[in-house]
């Protein structure tokens, strides 16, 4: 019987990076950055905290329980953990009651970019586990008709689970695969925060964190994105506002995704204001070029952002 090659299944996370390296801005500082943990960061959620005393009486608590922490000066309600070794913030009461939500601080992005408004009807087709749709609800003060959507009933038990300990009314959810969510209502918005093979997520030693490795009978990923994107665009209503995102750096799960969509129906791309440095979207990529338009989606990289590296496009039908 043949054995298994130990060697085989190696994670030679610098060859794999090297075919970003024309693509990531400082690549030895990037690769370097590998070597850090995850920094933690968490969000003060304004559907339980609503007064200035309460958000400074709940940052005293944690600063009590042994939290150190900075605030993100660039996003509202968002904070750091400084001593990230000596905290899980899940195992805190006051995360229990809904008053803090641990999430990196790069996924508020996809958010500010959507933009949701009182009185609007999102999807979030792929909302599980609910950092987003917790943000979305939180920013319209619960006032959005919102619909979370996700496929998988293991993922939805903990978006269930978060949309209750926020606190939030204004979601209902639904098990579809996003490619097939069903046509009858008319959305102004849909987030598509899609699954991806996860590189703006890897630090070294965190080798499951890239989809890719899976090794055979993985799932074409970049096929799956360009179904949900396409059906969100079919979704939305003419005007309406479609963001796309993912957590990786790969140009085919990014760029070509969008460009996929721009082939296949009447959208534009659409500027909006970026609270972190970023780096434009590719318009081409191993000699294939892109809609030009796309410089006008933004790329976070890991080391740059100090977070989770993102991509988001924000869309608007046309027609
Ligand atoms: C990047 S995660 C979403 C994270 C989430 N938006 C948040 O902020 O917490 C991608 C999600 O897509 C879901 N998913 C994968 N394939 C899907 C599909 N075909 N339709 C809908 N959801 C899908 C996964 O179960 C996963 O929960």
């Amino acid at each position: 019987m043949a054995r298994r090659n130990p060697e085989k299944r190696q994670f030679h996370y610098q060859e794999y990076f090297s075919r970003y390296e024309s693509l990531i801005p400082d690549f030895e500082e990037f690769l370097e950055y590998l070597r850090t943990p995850m920094p933690q960061y968490f969000r003060i959620n304004t559907l339980k905290i609503t007064t200035e005393a309460e958000k400074e009486r709940l940052l005293s608590i944690l600063r009590e329980k042994g939290v150190e922490f900075e605030r993100v000066n660039e996003v509202e309600e968002f904070y750091r953990v400084l001593n990230n070794e000596e905290v899980s913030l899940g195992n805190l009461k006051e995360y229990s009651l809904g008053f803090i939500h641990s999430m990196t601080v790069s996924s508020s992005l996809p958010v500010i970019a959507l933009e949701p408004k009182p009185g609007e009807v999102i999807l979030d087709m792929c909302a599980a586990p609910g950092g987003k749709t917790g943000l979305i609800a939180m920013v319209t003060e619960d006032k959005v008709f919102l619909v979370s959507n996700d496929k998988r009933i293991d993922r939805l038990t903990a978006l269930v689970s978060n949309i209750k300990r926020l606190g939030i009314t204004c979601a209902i959810t639904t098990r579809y695969r996003g490619e097939q969510f069903p046509f009858g209502i008319t959305f102004d918005k849909v987030l598509v925060d899609a699954p991806c093979s996860g590189e703006g997520r890897y630090r070294i030693g965190l080798e499951g964190e890239i989809l890719y490795q899976k090794g055979p009978g993985r799932a074409n990923i970049p096929a799956i994105q360009k179904g949900l994107l396409v059906r969100a665009y079919d979704l939305v209503k003419p005007g309406g506002i479609i963001v796309y995102s993912t957590c990786t750096i790969n140009p085919k799960e990014n760029e070509e995704v969008v460009d996929y969509l721009l082939r296949k129906r009447q959208a534009e791309i659409l500027d909006w204001e970026s609270p972190f440095e970023f780096y434009p979207g590719l318009t081409e990529w191993e000699e294939r070029p892109y809609h030009p338009s796309l410089v006008l989606t933004k790329r976070y990289y890991t080391h740059k952002i100090k977070a989770v590296g993102f991509y988001v496009a924000k869309i608007r039908r046309i027609a």
